[in-house]
């Protein structure tokens, strides 16, 4: 059984969640200043942000992306600061940023230069990435300068987007640098992988936060195509290790209703919160929303479950919901999300949510009572609108139905084509509940499917239905509960009927584990009932 398996099981015994760190909120330079940086805007921007009350918000990061490096001194190796951008260096700024009693962030590369040495032609941040430098930048970033946090990017380890064309194997580097971040002997620094793509499980092991997408743009259309991206990975984010949907947008040119869905969506998927926009110059209503407790209490919940799909309308419109403060507990957090062009209704029901009524409920958008919630909600969304909304019903209801979609694949990851690598991913087929499944699973068991969130209210006889799409080629697979003995499947072929396998489970009080896996490949799989 592989590491991350037992992992769930472990932390599958308690409902409510470790200790473990929510996700960073801060601001950082790039999306209005790109390289155009210096210490004077570094200084002030932090000073913005405690007097304008955004640091008893929780936004504590202030991170200084690329642009800062000056080369490298060729003799000693050693990483050399842009004196024209920062003329005392870094040491002042990540003092005067700490005296403030914030956190400092720091930026560099997996490979050898910098994206902005690339795509914003910084000729001074050649060779200023990682590679090859692995410890004597780190130690120098940590113990000495005394930054708390760094996103690593990617150009300098793909050909595509570095002159010397060097290719970099990502999880190797990225291991490599966590190893050096480790041998400086501070703990408590954060990572962030920059490599644009969901990278793969392993990421878990080396970093906090990964970038799910490519970089942001301040656009309706980049915001929508980032929450899309990020629709199906619910399952990789989990106590401290979160998707990243990248730096805010909020406050610059978006209209205020999708500044608003901007910031709901990412408060319910628990994608960091990096501001992005120049806080000397913030409008209030801009204040306002990065200001919005109940929101910014969903981003930050001690659960750090990111929101997953209950219900995809055929109208274009999303349900997501969330558990907050204990897994399938009473309290939920639920945001209707627009993201077409017309004027949508969406609609659920108390027991779709799985609570009980009446259901005292919140518009968290609005941070005001909405009354209580007696069976059903329909809700009326002009373009790119997003509501959330925190209910606490009176009792939570047994869980039927997980999809496939919400399962965590054991060899996921975005960098390489699924069909040339051979690795389960998530699939769009509008035969399946949702529109969504997971293909290409099996082959090798490590390749699997895994609910680590089956949960039951008292211990017994259980009926586990697998449901998935018939296929003439698919070979048989096994379900294994609780990591016990794998029990096996013979799926139905092309043509034949299917009701799904049916198979009887004894399960534990509480959460249960279930991985489906094979030894060849198996069939797209759709949803578990558990009866
Ligand atoms: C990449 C990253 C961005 C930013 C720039 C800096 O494009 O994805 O977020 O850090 O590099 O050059």
């Amino acid at each position: 059984m592989n590491k991350l398996i037992a992992g769930a099981i472990i932390a599958s015994t308690s409902l409510i969640a470790s200790a473990f760190e929510t996700p960073t909120m801060g601001w950082s330079s790039w999306n209005t200043y790109r390289c155009n940086i210096s210490d004077s805007l570094i200084m002030s921007q932090a000073r913005a942000m405690v007097d304008l009350g955004l640091d008893s918000a929780g936004y504590r990061y202030i991170n200084i992306d690329d642009g800062f490096q000056g080369g490298r001194d060729k003799a000693t190796g050693r990483l050399l600061i842009n004196l024209n951008r920062f003329p005392g260096g870094l040491k002042p700024v990540v003092d005067y940023i700490h005296s403030l009693g914030l956190k400092a962030g720091t930026y560099s590369d997996a490979g050898l230069n910098t994206c902005g040495n690339y795509w914003d032609r910084d000729t001074l941040s050649v060779e200023v990435g990682l590679y090859g430098h692995e410890d004597i930048d780190c130690q120098m970033f940590f113990n000495e300068l005394g930054f708390d946090f760094i996103k690593v990017d990617y150009c300098g380890g793909d050909p595509e987007q570095n002159n010397q064309r060097l290719s970099l194997d990502p999880e190797t580097q990225y291991r490599r640098i966590a190893r050096a971040i480790r041998s400086t002997g501070r703990d408590d620094i954060r990572l962030n992988v920059c490599r644009w793509d969901y990278p793969g499980t392993w990421v878990d092991d080396v970093a906090t936060s990964w970038r799910v997408t490519h970089d942001i743009w301040c656009g309706w259309e980049s915001v929508r195509d980032i929450i899309a991206e990020n629709l199906y990975l619910s399952a990789y984010a989990r106590g401290g290790h979160y998707n990243d949907m990248d730096m805010l947008e909020v406050g610059r040119t978006l209209t205020p209703t999708e500044d608003r869905t901007h910031m709901a969506m990412w408060c319910m998927m628990s994608s960091p919160l990096l501001i992005g926009c120049d806080l000397t110059t913030l409008r209030p209503e801009t204040l306002k929303l990065l200001a919005n407790k109940e929101l910014l209490a969903i981003n930050q919940d001690s659960l750090g479950r990111q929101a997953h799909v209950l219900h995809a309308d055929s109208n274009g419109g999303y349900i997501l919901v969330k558990d907050l403060k204990k897994l399938y507990g009473n309290e939920r957090a639920v945001a209707f999300y627009n993201p077409t062009d017309s004027v949508i209704v969406l609609k659920t029901t108390l027991e779709d949510l799985e609570l009980t009524g009446p259901a005292p409920c919140r518009n968290a958008t609005n941070q005001a009572y909405l009354g209580t919630v007696e069976s059903w909600m329909s809700i009326t969304l002009q373009p790119h609108e997003t509501e959330v909304y925190t209910l606490t019903g009176k009792s939570r209801l047994m869980r039927h139905r997980y999809e496939a979609e919400t399962a965590r694949l054991g060899m996921y990851q975005e960098l390489y084509n699924p069909h040339t690598v051979g690795t389960a991913y998530y699939t769009h087929d509008g035969r399946l509940s949702g529109g969504v499944g997971v293909a290409l699973a099996g082959v090798t068991p490590n390749n699997d499917i895994l609910w680590d969130d089956i949960y039951v209210p008292a211990e017994g006889d259980y009926e586990l239905t697998v449901h998935y799409l018939p296929d003439r080629d698919a070979k048989h697979f096994y379900m294994s509960v609780n990591d016990g003995d794998g029990m096996r499947i013979d799926p139905a072929k092309e043509g034949e009927s299917t009701t799904g396998a049916k198979l009887k489970c004894h399960l534990k009080s509480g959460l249960n584990s279930v991985r489906l896996f094979g030894t060849g490949r198996i069939p797209v799989i759709d949803l578990l009932e558990v009866k």
